[in-house]
C-alpha cells in the first residue's frame, strides 16, 4: 500500500468516512491529516457544476460552461485526437470550476436505438467507442484531474435501470460490452470508473466479484477507483469487498457505520477497507491540481470556437441528390422548422450543460453568405399538430428556390432514465415535410437528434444533413457545411435500420419485469445487419463528402494494412478509412466483419497519400468460453478496407497462426448464432449459449416487497396505501403528459416509478434512513399501523442522534 503510513494514523471512523460522499457532489475531507475533499461533477460534454441546489436529474442549472457536442456526435468524427482536444478543454474548464473528477465519458454500447441515453454514448462498436473514450480521458487527465468512465457495465437501457438484471453470455460480455471499457482503462488510463445501476447476471455490478475483481482488477490490472452511480449502491459491505471505494452521494454516514460495524463484528477484515482507502487517497492526491492552480477564467470565446470546430468535423451528410449541397451562390432559401430558431443541441438529464453562449441558426445567417428570404416555424416543438403553421410554411416555401428544413427530436425525448417510445420523428414534422413537398421539392432536411431515427420520408428530401446534437455552436457549424465553407467529413458511428422491427434486440428490449436477456449475443449493430443480410437505411461508417476518394494498392503484412488514398474530386476533404476483418474459418461463429482499425486523413484535391492502419492486440482475438481466455483462431483472415462497413474498397487475405485453443462451442446446438440470425433466438438456444437456465423474468407477486423491489411493484402490494400511491403516480404521469408537461412526467417515471425502495434511502441524503425504510416497507406490505409506528420511532431516534452529535 502506497499510503500505509498515513492510513495507520487514521481512526477506523475516519477511514470509513471516506467511503461515501460528504454531500451530493463532494467527498469527505480529514483536515487534521491534510486530506482534502474532492468535487465530482457531470459530465461528458460540458461541466455541470451546480452552485446551489444539487440533483442528478438535471433539474437545477449549473454554472455556465461550454456545451460541446455530445459523445454520439463527436464519435462521427472518428477522430480520437479531436476527442483528446475536447477532453483537454473539458479538463481546463473543470479546473477553473474546481472540479476534481469529471463524470464522463460514457462508453456503453448502443445495443438498441431506443435507449434514451444513446446521445451520450459513442457507438455500437466497442473498438471505436473505446478509442474515442481513451482520447477524451487522456485529454481530461492531462489537466491534472480525473475522468470517470461510465457506466460499468451492460447499462444499455434506461427502463428499470436501477433494478434490471442483464443476462448476457461471457463471450458477448467480453467482446462487445467490456472492450470499450478495457481500452478506456488500458489506453486512456482513467483514474476513476463509475459502476452502473443494474445487475449483471444476477449481481449488482458494483458487488459483482467476477466483474470487479477477476476482470477489472485482475485481468486489466486497474489500480484506480470505482464510484457507484448516484444512489446505485445496494449492499455497502458487498460493494466494499468487491473493491468499490466510493459510494455517491452521501448517506449521511449511515453506510459508513455499516462498514465500521462489519469490521468490528469480524465480518470483513480492516485490510479490505485499508486497500480501498489507499486507492481513494491516490485519487485525492493526484487530482489536487484544482487547489494548486491559481484561479483562471477560461477563454469563453475560444472554447466556443473549439466547440464549433468539433461539430464541423462530426456532422454527417447522409444524402445529396443532384449535388444540391453545398448551396449555390444567390439561391433564395426558405428556412423552416422550429429548431432553426431554438437550436436542439444537447440532451436532457444529468448531462445537461448551461451553455456560455448559444448559437441559433437564424442569428448566424448573415455571416453564412446564404440568402434567406424568411423563416417559418412550421411545427410545434413538442408534437402538437398545427395546420396554420404548416400553411404559413408552405406560403414561404413557394417563393423559395430551396428549403432548409430543420427537423428532429425534442430534448425531452432524449434523456437519462427514460427510453424512447419509437424510432420516428414526431408526426407533425412529417406532415409538414409532406405538405412542403407538394409546393417545392428542393428540400434539404437538417436533422437534430442524438440517436438513430427511421426516415420513411427520405424520398421527399433531396439532401439530408445530420447535425446530431452539435453543442452550443452546432447551428453555426451546420451553416458552414451548407454553404460549403466546410466539407463534411463525419461518418455514422451507428447503423440506421430501415425500421425498428429490423433491429437485432427488437424482441428483447427492454426485457421483462426482472431481467433483460441479450439473446442476440455478439451480433449488435452492423455485426448483425451485415451477417444476417438485413438491408439498412444507412450502414455503420457511412457519410458523404463534397469530394470523392479512390482507394488502391493494398498491401497487408503481419503488422497491418497499407494502401493509397486519392482525393479524386475538386475540393480538399477528409476521409475516414476503416479496417475490418473477417475470419474465413467457420468453426467458431463470428460476425461477417468487425472493425479493427480506422484513420481520418486530410487530402487536398488531386493529391494521393499512403495510409497505414496497424493491427493491434485486438485484431484477431476472440473470447473462448472454454479456456476462459482471449485466443486467436488459426485461419485465413480477410482484411477489408472500406469507406463504410457496406462499402469495401480493397481486400486482401492473411494467414494467422492460432493459439491452439479447443473449440468453444458445439456447432449443432447453436444454429442461430452460427447463421448470425439472432434477432429471435429461442430461450433454449440462448440457455445453451450461456450454459445455464435463465432466471424467471417476471416479478414474483406472492412475495412481500423488499429493498430491491421497485415502486412500480406497489401495484401488487398487500397494503392498500401502497396500491393507492401506485395509482396516484400513474395518474400524475398520465395527467402531466396530457397537459403537455412531458418533462415533469418523465421525472416522475425515472425518479419515482422505477426506483427500488433502497434507492429512497440512498438518494435522500439521510432524510430517510434504512430503519425508516423498514417501516415504509411494513406499510407497503399490509402492516400499515405497525409500519407507521416503526417509521415514526426510527425518525425520532434519528433526529435525537443528530441533535446529540
Ligand atoms: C447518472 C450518471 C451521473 C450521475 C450524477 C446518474 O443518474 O446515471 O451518469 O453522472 O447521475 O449526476
Amino acid at each position: 500500500m502506497k499510503y500505509r503510513e498515513l492510513i495507520e494514523k487514521m481512526t477506523l471512523e475516519e477511514k470509513a468516512s471516506l467511503m461515501s460522499g460528504k454531500d451530493f457532489w463532494q467527498t469527505q475531507e480529514i483536515e487534521r491529516l491534510g486530506i482534502n475533499s474532492m468535487f465530482l461533477a457531470d459530465g461528458p460534454h460540458g461541466i455541470r457544476k451546480q452552485a446551489v441546489a444539487a440533483d442528478h436529474l438535471g433539474l437545477n442549472v449549473g454554472i455556465p460552461a461550454t456545451c460541446f457536442p455530445t459523445a454520439a456526435t463527436v464519435a462521427n468524427s472518428w477522430n480520437d485526437e479531436l476527442g483528446e482536444r475536447v477532453g483537454e478543454y473539458l479538463g481546463e474548464e473543470a479546473i477553473s470550476q474546481k472540479v476534481n473528477v469529471l463524470l464522463g465519458p460514457g462508453v456503453n454500447m448502443k445495443r438498441n436505438p431506443l435507449c434514451g441515453r444513446n446521445f451520450q454514448y459513442f457507438s455500437e462498436d466497442p473498438y471505436l467507442a473505446g478509442k474515442m473514450a481513451a482520447g477524451y480521458i487522456r485529454g481530461i487527465q492531462s489537466q491534472g484531474i480525473s475522468a470517470c468512465v461510465k457506466h460499468f457495465c451492460v447499462n444499455n437501457q434506461e427502463e428499470r435501470r436501477m433494478a434490471i438484471d442483464t443476462i448476457v453470455d461471457e463471450r458477448t460480455l467480453r467482446e462487445i460490452y467490456l472492450t470499450a471499457f478495457e481500452i478506456a482503462i488500458k489506453e486512456g488510463r482513467t483514474k476513476t470508473i463509475m459502476s452502473s445501476y443494474n445487475k449483471l447476471n444476477g449481481t449488482y455490478t458494483n458487488e459483482n466479484i467476477h466483474l470487479m475483481k477477476d476482470i477489472l482488477r485482475g485481468e486489466w490490472n486497474y489500480k484506480g477507483c470505482v464510484i457507484t452511480d448516484w444512489g446505485g449502491s445496494n449492499d455497502r459491505i458487498s460493494g466494499l469487498i468487491a473493491g468499490n471505494e466510493l459510494e455517491m452521494p452521501t448517506t449521511a454516514g449511515e453506510t459508513n457505520e455499516e462498514i465500521i460495524q462489519a469490521i468490528k463484528g469480524g465480518k470483513i477484515k480492516e485490510e479490505v477497507l485499508d486497500q480501498c482507502v489507499d486507492r481513494l487517497l491516490e485519487l485525492i492526491f493526484t487530482t489536487e491540481e484544482v487547489y494548486k492552480r491559481p484561479h483562471i477564467e477560461f477563454d469563453v470565446d475560444k472554447h466556443h470556437r473549439v466547440a464549433q470546430k468539433v461539430a464541423e468535423e462530426s456532422i454527417v451528410l447522409l444524402k445529396n441528390d443532384e449535388n444540391i449541397l453545398p448551396l449555390k451562390y444567390g439561391k433564395k432559401v426558405a428556412v423552416i422548422g422550429e429548431f432553426a430558431k431554438n437550436a436542439r443541441y444537447q440532451g436532457a438529464g444529468s448531462s445537461i450543460v448551461n451553455p456560455t453562449i448559444l448559437d441559433h441558426t437564424m442569428d448566424c445567417f448573415n455571416e453564412s453568405g446564404i440568402v434567406s428570404i424568411g423563416y417559418e416555424p412550421g411545427f410545434e416543438r413538442y408534437g402538437k399538430k398545427n395546420k396554420k403553421k404548416i400553411e404559413k410554411a408552405c406560403e414561404l416555401a413557394r417563393k423559395a428556390d430551396v428549403i432548409l428544413l430543420y427537423i428532429g427530436l425534442d430534448e425531452v425525448t432524449e434523456a437519462d432514465g427514460l427510453d424512447r417510445q419509437s424510432m420516428s420523428i414526431p408526426e407533425n414534422q412529417i406532415d409538414l415535410l409532406n405538405a412542403l413537398y407538394t409546393v417545392n421539392s428542393n428540400i434539404i432536411a437538417i436533422l437534430s437528434c442524438g440517436s438513430a431515427v427511421e426516415m420513411p420520408w427520405i424520398n421527399k428530401a433531396k439532401a439530408v444533413l445530420h447535425g446530431y446534437l452539435g453543442g452550443q455552436a452546432g447551428s453555426r457549424a451546420i451553416l458552414r457545411i451548407l454553404s460549403g465553407d466546410v466539407n463534411p467529413s463525419g461518418k455514422l458511428a451507428e447503423t440506421y435500420p430501415i425500421r425498428y422491427e429490423d433491429t437485432p434486440s427488437f424482441y428483447n428490449f427492454p426485457g421483462k419485469e426482472v431481467s433483460v436477456e441479450y439473446r442476440e449475443g455478439i451480433y449488435i449493430g452492423y455485426r448483425y445487419y451485415d451477417t444476417a443480410d438485413v438491408n439498412v437505411l444507412f450502414p455503420f461508417g457511412y457519410g458523404l463528402s463534397y469530394t470523392t476518394f479512390e482507394y488502391s494498392d493494398i498491401h497487408v503484412s503481419r503488422y497491418g494494412a497499407t494502401f493509397k488514398l486519392k482525393n479524386s474530386g475538386s475540393v480538399a476533404g477528409m476521409e475516414i478509412a476503416q479496417l475490418y476483418i473477417g475470419c474465413k474459418s467457420k468453426e467458431i461463429f463470428r460476425p461477417k466483419k468487425e472493425l479493427k482499425g480506422f484513420t481520418k486523413i486530410f487530402i487536398n484535391a488531386g493529391e494521393t497519400k499512403t495510409v497505414s492502419i496497424p493491427f493491434d492486440d485486438k485484431t484477431f482475438r476472440y473470447f473462448n468460453v472454454k479456456t476462459n481466455k482471449w485466443e486467436v483462431e488459426e485461419s485465413e483472415y480477410e482484411i477489408m478496407i472500406g469507406a463504410s462497413s457496406a462499402d469495401i474498397r480493397l481486400k486482401d487475405t492473411i494467414f494467422i497462426e492460432g493459439t491452439g485453443a479447443p473449440l468453444p462451442y458445439d456447432k449443432e446446438t447453436l444454429p442461430s448464432y452460427y447463421l448470425g440470425k439472432t434477432n429471435n433466438v429461442s430461450i433454449d438456444e440462448f440457455e445453451r449459449l450461456i450454459g445455464r437456465k435463465v432466471p424467471v423474468s417476471k416479478w414474483d407477486k406472492s412475495k412481500p416487497l423488499g429493498y430491491n423491489d421497485t415502486i412500480a411493484q406497489c401495484q401488487y402490494a398487500k397494503g392498500i396505501f401502497a396500491r393507492f400511491s401506485y395509482y396516484m403516480i400513474v395518474f400524475a404521469y398520465w395527467f402531466l403528459r396530457k397537459i403537455g408537461k412531458r418533462s415533469t412526467a418523465n421525472i416522475i417515471m425515472m425518479s419515482i416509478y422505477h426506483m427500488p425502495f433502497r434507492g429512497v434511502a440512498r438518494v435522500t441524503g439521510g432524510v430517510i434512513n434504512m430503519p425508516m425504510l423498514d417501516g415504509i416497507l411494513m406499510m407497503v406490505n399490509g402492516q400499515f399501523f405497525k409500519g407507521l409506528v416503526h417509521l415514526l420511532k426510527e425518525r425520532s431516534k434519528k433526529l435525537n442522534m443528530e441533535k446529540n452529535k
